[in-house]
């Protein structure tokens, strides 16, 4: 294969080089192409064909259903790692020795309490509140009470910055769901394992001890970490776009958290469940769903199907939908929209609609079943995959300002009206 493209504009030839990734993946550098051409730039809304980064944390083929952290098959990683395990590999790009992870949890321990102060942020919130807004709310707080963690020019200072915010966001999701269900906002405990702290932390009621269910830390783990990392989603790239600016680590996050909220992304697993409760309050009738979600005149989408990069099927629904099975059938939950849920997937996946379209069912069909199954309310959900996401979103942010990336600054086509004069307000 030749190693550069040629373009062609107005009868003018001009050469770019093709970059190819440790995947083979090729991708035209159009670094110099506007002052090659004379200012020519590329449009691509949505960014479907466009690459931001080089980058060696993630990697991904939709249309073989390919997923690997720095490698790893998400498969094996799922079977064989804890969450904590997977979050230093994505982060630091190597599976940590023993002696590494114990320090890093150790490290994590440290920064586990967050200042009290922030309990008054919390109280300031209606109960209403979405949890998504309350949570980058509180994670953009937390800047003001480590204002350390702002300029991190070292790798040191950027390590303290992941270890803080590692340590503190489990505590803001607990605050989160504790200020939505009227329950205190307590601490965790240095002596558990960083899933089972969140499972107490989370499920703790005031008056009685919290007893661990193994069932629910592997299904907790194993959530998170197919969750963990996705590359260049929406909610990743804005993180890597904010902190482009050199805005802080936790500002970046928050913005993280904020893309991820929409229905279109993590909000989607909220949006499953309601969409599942909807179709059984009005008595079950999949067929009807089904055919609202093919007529082009109706807005309604077949929540959990389909997935911008995925065309074959997302290898993370394949794992999650055994783990639903699991968790379903060992805590001896029957439940109605289960089946509704099922019927759905079922025709979803005979429906040439669907089948033409490469619409499969994604994670998130599968990952509110599970999350229902603990007793997490349907608005915490994207709260949830916010917690699994974070150790991936800190990978691509430190990737991003260790490798020095230029601020991200798209450009634009612009379409409006052209010079014009002023027109006084009497005469419009
Ligand atoms: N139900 C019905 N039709 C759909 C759906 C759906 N869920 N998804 C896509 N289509 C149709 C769409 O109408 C279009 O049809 P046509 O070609 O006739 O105009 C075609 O399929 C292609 O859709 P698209 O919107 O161009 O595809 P996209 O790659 O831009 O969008 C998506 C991907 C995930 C936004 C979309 O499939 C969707 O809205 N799915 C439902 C929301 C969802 O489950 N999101 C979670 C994604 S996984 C979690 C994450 O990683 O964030």
């Amino acid at each position: 294969m030749s190693d550069k493209a040629i373009l062609e504009i107005n009868g003018q030839k001009h050469e770019f080089p093709l970059i190819k990734g440790s995947e083979d993946e090729v991708a035209i550098d159009i670094k110099n192409l506007r002052s090659a051409t004379n200012g020519v730039i590329t449009i691509d809304p949505g960014y479907k064909n466009t690459g931001a980064c080089e980058s060696a944390i993630t990697f991904l083929d939709g249309e073989k259903g390919i997923l690997r952290y720095r490698g790893y098959s998400i498969e094996e990683l799922a079977e064989k790692a804890d969450f904590l395990e997977v979050a230093y590999l994505l982060i630091f790009g190597e599976l940590p020795t023993q002696e590494q992870l114990d320090q890093f949890h150790s490290d994590i321990k440290k920064h586990s309490v967050v200042d009290d102060d922030i309990k008054k942020i919390v109280d300031a919130f209606p109960r209403s509140a979405h949890p998504m807004g309350v949570l980058s709310s509180l994670t953009s707080a937390l800047t003001a009470f480590n204002p350390s963690s702002v300029n991190v020019d070292s790798e040191e200072e950027m390590y303290n910055a992941i270890v803080r915010i590692l340590a503190k966001f489990p505590v803001l999701v607990a605050w989160t769901m504790h200020k939505k269900l009227g329950l205190p906002l307590d601490y965790g405990d240095k002596n558990l394992g960083y899933v089972e702290n969140i499972l107490k932390m989370l499920f703790k009621q005031p008056n009685e001890e919290y007893v661990q269910n193994p069932i629910l830390i592997n299904a907790l783990d194993k959530l998170l970490i197919l969750h963990a990392d996705h590359e260049q989603n929406c909610s990743t790239s804005t993180v890597r776009i904010v902190g482009s600016s050199h805005a802080g680590l936790f500002a970046s996050l928050s913005a993280g958290i904020s893309a991820l909220w929409g229905p279109l992304h993590g909000g989607a697993n909220q949006a499953v469940l309601e969409m599942l409760e909807a179709i059984k309050a009005d008595g079950g009738d999949t067929k009807k769903y089904m055919g609202k979600a093919k007529d082009k005149d109706d807005p309604f989408r077949l929540m959990g199907f389909g997935h911008r990069v995925y065309k074959n099927f997302d290898p993370r629904a394949k794992i999650i939908k055994k783990a639903a099975d699991e968790v379903l059938g060992d805590l001896g939950i029957e439940d109605p929209i289960l089946d509704i849920a099922k019927g759905l997937e079922k025709e979803a996946l005979e429906d040439m609609y669907f089948v033409d379209r490469k619409l499969y069912p994604n994670v998130d069909f599968y990952s509110g079943i599970i999350y229902r199954a603990m007793g997490i309310p349907t608005d915490m959900f994207t709260v949830m995959f916010a917690l699994g996401r974070l150790p991936g979103w800190i990978a691509q942010w430190r990737e991003m300002r260790l490798r020095k990336e230029p601020i991200g600054r798209p450009r634009q086509v612009y379409v409006g009206e052209t010079l014009r004069s002023f027109k006084e307000r009497k005469d419009r």
